[in-house]
């Protein structure tokens, strides 16, 4: 029979994939490999680190039958070490802070974990931090056993046995160029020292979000105050043990917008589903390799799973919210679905029949200045007060006339998956677009709908 102990025993050993289609689009012409660590069990590369660090503590007799394994972590490590520890029979608490998404906080808590999580904004040091807090409930749980993979040396110890010789295998030692995170800084500080001592030239470099401290504490020797982003599981606001800058040639800083950006891409264009670190570190990778020739052989680490980002960088509505949404991608339908003011599918309108009277009280009551007419679900003119009210100076008796006497050319009618471009072009010269889906109008957009995109 052909069959595995146990899950642990399919940790690690991930393969390396090689990007094809944004490389080809983008004239690189080195060889760029993805190290799939989204294909662990846990689905990132931290389940390396948990089962190194657990083994450890048992080996020292730090961790005993029946223990609690207490760690502040951004999921990953948190998922990695629950793997070891549904296995192996112990208890779990993490901790995370409010960053992380709810996917990886439900999924800790399927595999068995209880969860504490603290705010991201608090500061290290401060009794809510969630490393602080992590120490807290580690000293107050007997029997327990707090990793800590910020320091623990079991961390890239684990790259340093595993990954690295993976990579120098699997590319026949060719390697010339490694590109990772710094999170603990396990994953580049192990498999960078692997890599450098088999081969001194390999470069290692780092890609990191602006906002954390990596870049300029590594080119400056001073620690920043970090400033925050969205992307998960990277970056840092004071150094750790694990992260050994003396191993990392070079630090690129990437914005939010091109991490997901790239995830995105890389989940479109190449098949790879993975989180926006990756995003960060794919952004890295293209950047080193654009200026390398054909012998160059680029490695980068996918480290988890788009899975965990479902409801953040991977939706339309989310990237939308946090303004970082590409414009081609913004239709009419999301613009409409996602709209601060009003309920999404309602359409304030009035028919050819109303009076002007009942028109003007509408858009007084909606707090609008203009209003298609509407009949059978089609447009047949609109209204905008100040040209009502310029006629009403006129002739007050227009007030009982039907809205058809005083109304003006409908407004631009488009379909539903019409782009931000087209909608914008249009709303140049008219105050409104009309949306329309299966031939019915659905939905209205205003200048200040598309302005409240651009806050
Ligand atoms: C999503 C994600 N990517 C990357 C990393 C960075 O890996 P490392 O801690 O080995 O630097 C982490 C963890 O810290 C992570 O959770």
């Amino acid at each position: 029979m052909k069959f595995y102990d146990d899950i642990l025993a399919l940790i690690g050993k991930t393969p390396l994939v090689r990007i094809n289609n944004i490389t080809k689009q983008q004239k690189i012409k080195a060889q760029v490999f993805a190290k799939m660590e989204s294909l662990n069990p846990g689905y990132s590369v931290k389940d390396r680190i948990g089962i190194s660090m657990i083994t450890w503590a048992e080996e020292k007799g730090v961790l005993k039958k029946g223990g609690t394994i207490i760690e502040a972590t951004s999921g990953n490590t948190g998922i990695g070490l629950a793997l070891v520890a549904a296995v192996r029979g112990y208890k779990c608490i993490f901790i995370l802070t409010d960053k992380v998404s709810v996917e990886k906080n439900r999924y800790l808590k399927a595999l068995g974990a209880d969860i504490v999580v603290c705010p991201a904004a608090a500061k290290p040091g401060t009794p809510d931090h969630y490393v602080a807090t992590a120490k807290r409930i580690s000293e107050e749980t007997p029997n327990s056993f707090y990793p800590d993979q910020y320091n623990h040396p079991a961390n890239p110890a684990a790259h340093y046995r595993t990954t690295g010789p993976e990579i120098w295998e699997d590319t026949e030692g060719k390697i010339t160029h490694f590109v990772a995170s710094i999170g603990t800084g396990g994953t580049i500080s192990g498999t960078g020292r692997y890599l450098k001592e088999m081969n001194p030239n390999i470069k290692v470099i780092g890609a990191d979000p602006y906002g954390s401290i990596f870049k300029p504490y590594k080119e400056s020797g001073r620690v920043p105050e970090a400033t925050p982003y969205l992307v998960e599981g990277i970056g840092q606001s004071l150094p750790t043990g694990n992260a050994d800058l003396n191993i990392i040639d070079e630090i690129i800083n990437i914005t939010d917008r091109e991490s997901f950006e790239m995830a995105r891409q890389l989940s479109r264009r190449e098949g790879i589903f993975c989180g926006g670190s990756t995003g960060t570190i794919f952004a890295g990778a293209l950047k080193v390799a654009k200026d390398l020739d054909e012998d160059a052989i680029v490695v980068f680490t996918v480290c988890d799973t788009g899975e965990h980002y479902l409801t953040k960088f991977h939706s339309d509505e989310w990237m939308k919210e946090k303004l970082l949404l590409e414009p081609q991608r913004i239709s009419a339908a999301l613009i409409m679905e996602t709209k601060d003011s009003g309920a999404p599918g309602e359409i304030i309108f009035v028919a050819p029949t109303d009076t002007v009277a009942a028109a003007l009280e509408k858009m007084n009551e909606s707090g609008v200045t203009q209003l298609p007419v509407l009949e059978d679900h089609h447009s047949v003119g609109s209204l905008r007060e100040s040209r009502v009210l310029a006629k009403l100076l006129q002739n007050r008796d227009l007030l009982e006339s039907p809205v058809s006497v005083v109304m003006d050319e409908s407004f631009p009618v488009l379909e539903v998956d019409a782009n931000l471009g087209e909608i914008k072009r249009r709303l140049q010269k008219q105050p409104a677009v009309l949306i329309e889906d299966f031939k019915r109008i659905t939905g209205i957009i205003t200048r200040s709908d598309v302005l409240d995109l651009q806050r």
